[in-house]
């Protein structure tokens, strides 16, 4: 690794919470599981040239991860008996949150070559960059810090009290990064990840085609089209999140903002101060900006209250607590 780059690595950490980064490492599995990265990449390349969508499942999978309990692979533990309400069950994952089949599938190949040295936290973290990677045609192109370990609590509360929801204004989303340790630049750096994927109408129809809101009235229509008034778990159909490019990973999330063509109330807060409207103008017409600043903010996400030494373990099946 070149020094200049652990320099900016060490750097980032120190930006985020103490704590985090705390031994990540780029190369981390270098003498432990050398193949890990490849064989990461290989099994994330499968299922996303099959379906673009999975790469976005994986990608907000890293956000959803990070944000409960760190970075610990907390997200991808299954329902017990002694714990029967796990994130994965929580509003804003369960029924939305996809990609834990390539996360199983990256496990036992990981597994196979090199047994119980890669943690889950890492093979998501892995995969979200490989997706970025893949979606955005090999441009965003991230060295991944390692060395997160996995732990062992996972509660449906801690997701709801700690991932924003659709509805938030921007003070509110200020804050809630913030208190991840994450600027205001990176929450609208990182919000341009809502170039790709899906999202049920649940999501947004009360707020945005049931209330007045900013929403350009063409795609208003268009979207009440495609979403029942009142959506319900039997009937929430999904939607394209970017009706321009909606499998690119690029910085057309910032011209739909700038169009009034997005879903959230979320997205469209991002026009509602006068610096975070400046950042969305910036991110959509200076070339190039977005992908290096999406890149840091994304390495800065991924280390968010990593645990090391006793706070956690490397699971040998991401679904259960060893
Ligand atoms: C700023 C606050 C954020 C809010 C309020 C928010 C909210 C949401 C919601 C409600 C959905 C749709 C879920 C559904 O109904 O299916 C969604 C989808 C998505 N979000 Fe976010 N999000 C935020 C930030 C982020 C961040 C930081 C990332 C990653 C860097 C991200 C990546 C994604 C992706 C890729 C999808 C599409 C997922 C798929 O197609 O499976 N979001 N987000």
């Amino acid at each position: 690794m070149a020094a200049s780059f652990r320099l900016a690595v060490v750097a980032t950490c120190l930006l985020v919470l103490a704590s985090a980064c705390q031994g990540l490492q780029v190369g981390y599995y270098k003498d432990t599981c050398p193949s890990v990265e490849a064989i990461v990449r290989d099994e994330v390349k499968k299922f996303v040239y099959k379906d673009a969508g999975i790469g976005a499942g994986l990608i907000r999978m890293l956000f959803h991860d990070c944000f409960v309990q760190g970075c610990d692979g907390s997200v991808l533990l299954d329902p017990t008996p002694a714990n029967p309400q796990p994130e994965k069950l929580s509003p804003p994952n369960f029924p939305s949150l996809r990609g834990f089949d390539v996360i199983d599938a990256a496990k036992a190949a990981v597994e196979a070559a090199c047994p119980g040295k890669v943690s889950c936290a890492d093979i998501i973290a892995f995969a979200a960059r490989d997706a970025a990677y893949f979606l955005s045609a090999f441009r965003v192109k991230i060295n991944m810090p390692a060395g997160r370990l996995d732990g062992r609590v996972s509660s449906s509360s801690d997701a709801l009290n700690n991932l924003p929801p659709p509805f938030f204004n921007v003070n509110q989303l200020i804050t809630s990064f913030a208190d991840k340790g994450l600027s205001a630049e990176d929450m609208v750096v990182l919000s341009g990840a809502h170039t790709i994927g899906r999202s049920h109408c649940s999501s947004f129809v009360s707020d945005r085609l049931n209330t007045p809101s900013d929403m350009d009235a063409g795609f208003a229509n268009f979207l009440r089209g495609r979403c029942p008034a009142n959506p319900s778990p039997s009937n929430d159909p999904t939607v394209n999140q970017d009706i321009v490019t909606p499998n690119a990973l690029d910085n057309q999330y910032f011209k739909n903002v700038l169009d009034r063509k997005v879903l959230f109330t979320s997205d469209a807060a991002l026009m509602t101060s006068p610096t975070t409207a400046q950042m969305v103008k910036d991110n959509a017409f200076i070339p190039g900006l977005w992908d290096g600043k999406f890149n840091a903010a994304f390495v800065k996400m991924a280390g968010i209250g990593v645990k090391t030494g006793f706070q956690g373990e490397i699971r040998r099946n991401c679904r259960l607590v060893n």
